[in-house]
């Protein structure tokens, strides 16, 4: 017994002086902690810090800085350059075989994601995005008649956004009218997921203890977040093929039903890719609604200035109907959505990647092969570097101010390469439509409860970005 617990502390220390001195990633700067575990990165992501953390950490450090025993955080635009070539996903995206089954987002097989790709794609093609416009254009009327039966006292945009983006998915993604929005439903689902999605980031950190703790029923698939899934595509299922939505496209490569040389998707891997829609789809969507929404009520003018877009494009309404093709080409309502985009982006701490085996020089910094990389939107897109005022909120960088963006290639809120968000046009319809109705209706403000400190306390990356509390007062323009 005694000889064990040597033989492990001498194994420890051993390993210990290995990743400090001897290690290829030694001459990376970074707190000692971070060279010798990972522990310090599960923390951050505990308490859903960890893009402010990696925000400071380049500060300190520079542009490359060691954050794991074999792991290297870039804040350098040129490591998402294409001449590098593809890369394979990092380790941290095997946190979905814990919770049952990798979806797309998390496979990291090149190939299946591949073929994945390619069934999801036809979900989303401009045929299918045409399809979908009546279907998320009823979704924004019914976020209408919510703020309107607000009466002009306040409601938490939060909660509401999450229920209208959970409403456009169940019924675009499913074929199912979950009617949040209506008062029916499961309203409590958004409570009982923030527990599953904040284990989410620490165990992708800590797999191994990730493995240990498997045994329990919260990771083990029977989780608020896997039932949603699961709930949604049984129901899709018993509707059988004819009916054409995002997830009839997956169902035709299911083994159950598709010929054998069509089929893609085994097992449990269906519910997966279920979860990954409900999930992508959803609070990436509410967050930039609300988020947008917030920045719009602290900047009056900037408000303004979207009225008067939206009122000369549509003088008469309520009674012109704002069309998705229209809003589409709106300069300052599209610019207003990027620079949300670009200082609050919905997946902030962005992905994580292996450099390929034979290296690669990332701006003039040599990273040997294997490193596990990681890039943080969050960081990039406030860095000087790439945008003027950086930390500001100024839509016009994408309108009349274009010297106020650097390096167009530093905005990557729907992320690069093979990888790129599947649902980005989708997303960018619902937002669109949801802001160009509101704004065009409503003066927005900040309500009385608004807590500046409890709305940041409360912002916290949980693989997608939950923010705080954010009671607004939607006042009308039309008497
Ligand atoms: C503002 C809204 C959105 C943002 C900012 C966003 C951002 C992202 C990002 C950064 C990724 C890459 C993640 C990674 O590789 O680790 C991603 C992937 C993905 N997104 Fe989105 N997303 C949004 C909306 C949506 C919507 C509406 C859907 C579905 C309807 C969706 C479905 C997906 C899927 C399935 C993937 C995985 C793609 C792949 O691996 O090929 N997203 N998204």
């Amino acid at each position: 017994m005694i000889d064990d617990g040597i033989f492990l502390l001498t194994l420890t220390v051993l390993v210990i002086i290995q990743r400090l001195f001897f290690h290829p990633l030694r001459c990376f700067p970074g707190e000692k902690l971070a060279a010798v575990s990972l522990i310090h990165e599960a923390w951050y992501n505990t308490i859903g810090k960890l893009p402010l953390h990696a925000q400071e950490l380049y500060k300190k450090y520079g542009d490359f800085v060691r954050t794991g025993p074999n792991q290297v955080s870039v804040n350098n635009v040129d490591a998402l350059n294409p001449k590098h070539g593809i890369y394979e996903r990092g380790p941290m995206y095997e946190i979905a075989t814990l919770f049952g089954a990798a979806g797309l987002s998390t496979m990291r097989d090149r190939a299946r994601h591949k073929i994945w790709r390619k069934i999801w794609d036809k979900g989303f093609t401009s045929a299918a995005l045409e399809d979908y416009i009546p279907r998320v254009q009823y979704h924004v009327d019914r976020l209408m008649d919510v703020i309107q039966n607000s009466k002009e006292k306040e409601i938490r945009i939060d909660l509401r956004t999450d229920e209208f983006a959970h409403d456009v998915i169940s019924d675009l993604g499913f074929g199912v009218e979950k009617g949040l929005q209506e008062g029916h439903g499961n309203r409590e689902y958004f409570e009982s997921i923030k527990l599953p999605l904040a284990l989410v980031q620490p165990i992708g950190s800590l797999r191994m203890l990730g493995e240990f703790f498997s045994v329990f029923p919260l990771l083990k698939g029977n989780n608020p977040l896997n039932s949603a899934g699961e709930a949604l595509f049984e129901a899709r299922r018993s509707m059988g093929l004819s009916r054409k939505d995002i997830f009839s496209h997956l169902m035709s490569a299911d083994y159950r039903t598709a010929p054998p040389h069509l089929v893609a998707f085994h097992g449990n891997e269906l519910s997966s890719n279920a979860q990954v829609l409900l999930l992508a789809g959803t609070i990436t969507i509410s967050t930039t609604i609300s988020m947008a929404l917030y920045e719009l009520s602290r900047n009056k003018d900037l408000q303004t200035r979207l009225y008067q877009e939206l009122l000369e494009t549509f003088p008469n309404s309520p009674y012109d109907e704002i069309t998705v093709n229209v809003v589409k080409r709106l300069p300052y309502l599209n610019a207003v959505i990027n620079e949300t985009l670009r200082l609050h982006p919905p997946t902030p701490n962005g992905t994580q990647y292996i450099v390929p085996d034979d290296g690669r020089t990332i701006d003039g910094s040599w990273l040997p092969g294997g490193t596990v990389m990681r890039t943080c939107p969050f960081a990039i897109q406030r860095d000087e570097r790439y945008f003027s005022q950086a930390e500001a909120f100024f839509p016009e960088r994408w309108t009349t101010r274009p010297e106020l963006i650097k390096d167009r290639n530093a905005f990557i809120p729907f992320a690069t390469g093979p990888y790129v968000c599947v649902g980005k046009n989708l997303a960018l319809q619902e937002i669109r439509l949801a802001l160009a109705n509101i704004i065009r209706v409503y003066r927005v403000s900040l309500g009385p409860s608004f807590n500046n400190k409890v709305f940041w306390d409360e912002w916290k990356d949980r693989f997608v970005l939950r923010i705080g509390p954010s009671p607004l007062v939607f006042t009308s323009r039309i008497d």
